[in-house]
């Protein structure tokens, strides 16, 4: 018996896995396992004899059970460890940043410029790409003989054979929004329309599809200065500076009376724009009261209603705020120009966390 007992616990301490145990197991214990075949001998001995064996043989029994759960948990942590050995990670180390996509300079400088005139009071509208030439041109006091309607190189669409309307037209502007928006809600209003627009142009400062922010506020009695006060509010917050000069250039368009194109003051010294100092101009959008034939277009009596109106080049103030220098880049979606101008996802432009931060 004692034989027996060296032997298996040799054996057990000496296996290498759990399939070896388990044999072992089956040899020493199993029905026909070495120790079982000697119990079985007890049957053959003297009541005396049996008083001693069997005790010793249970007690065999035992030590081997033990000896081979304890085997067992040893080998599984030893595989564990081993398994800890290989998957252990260093988590001090800083992150592989890769960012996986960028915000497009034309959204983000959308959703600043929709952000700043949110906090005015300004609701957002918007209207088709595809305009009756009656929303482009007509209703905006531009009738068919007028030469806004050839300068501004207007792509037109084709009717089908038998259709004898005047084409529809890519809108050339985000003028057509004020009519649609006071046909729809009358006065007063107060609203931007950020869009899509379409001329005939190609060269650095000019792409055949670009981008602009009509403003539009109508009540009794809004004048010129609330557009000053709004546009240098606007100027301020856009180009993140608490100081701004702007400068009304007389002008001329069909759709507002007096009309003015509007100038901040600016420097470009060592080739960086910066807003609010030097003695450089620069123009930034067109801008006047919104003629009286205009409001009526739209439904809206002009004795009882007046206001103003401005279109801006949202491409253009996107380029001067990130020193973008050629505007065709935008639409070209090279992904390493994507990555250089573009946003993080999650900086949300807002008055209060910061428009480009
Ligand atoms: N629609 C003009 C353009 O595309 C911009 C513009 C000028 C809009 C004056 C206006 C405005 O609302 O009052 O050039």
């Amino acid at each position: 018996m004692t034989d027996l007992k060296a032997k298996y616990l040799d054996l057990i301490s000496g296996a290498g896995d759990e399939s070896t145990l388990e044999a072992l197991r089956v040899q020493a214990l199993g029905k026909k396992g070495e120790i079982s075949l000697q119990m079985r001998e007890l049957g053959k001995m003297t009541p005396e004899e049996r008083q001693t064996a069997g005790p010793a043989l249970n007690a065999l029994k035992d030590e081997i059970n033990s000896a081979l759960i304890a085997k067992k948990a040893a080998l599984g942590d030893a595989a564990l460890n081993a398994r800890l050995q290989t998957e252990w990670l260093d988590v001090t180390l800083p992150t592989r940043y890769q960012r996986q996509g960028t915000i497009h300079p034309i959204s983000q400088v959308t959703e600043e410029v929709t952000a700043i005139f949110a906090d005015m009071g300004f609701a957002v509208a918007e209207g088709p790409q595809v305009e009756s030439d009656w929303y482009n041109f007509d209703a905006l006091n531009i009738p068919g003989h007028h030469p806004a309607r050839a300068e501004m190189d207007t792509f037109y669409m084709s009717r089908a054979e038998g259709d004898d309307r005047p084409p529809a037209v890519l809108r050339t502007h985000t003028s057509p929004v004020q009519i649609r928006s006071m046909e729809a809600s009358g006065a007063p209003t107060r609203i931007i329309c950020p869009g899509r627009v379409y001329r005939a142009d190609y060269d650095q400062t000019h792409t055949p599809m670009f981008h602009q922010i009509e403003g539009l506020a109508i009540d009794k009695d809004i004048s010129m200065a609330n557009l000053k006060w709004v546009l240098e509010e606007f100027v301020k917050a856009y180009f993140e500076v608490d100081h701004v000069d702007i400068r009304f250039r007389a002008s001329h368009f069909p759709f507002t009376e007096p009309s003015a194109e509007v100038d901040i003051r600016c420097s470009w010294e060592g080739g960086t724009l910066k807003v609010g100092e030097g003695d450089d101009w620069l123009e930034i959008l067109g801008s006047g009261m919104v003629h009286p034939k205009v409001l009526q277009a739209a439904g809206v009596d002009p004795t009882q209603w007046q206001g103003f109106a401005f279109g801006m080049g949202i491409d253009r103030i996107a380029m001067l705020k990130y020193g973008i220098p050629d505007l065709r880049a935008f639409f070209d979606s090279d992904l390493r120009w994507l990555r250089h101008y573009g946003f993080s996802a999650l900086d949300v432009p807002t008055l209060r966390g910061g428009l480009s931060r």
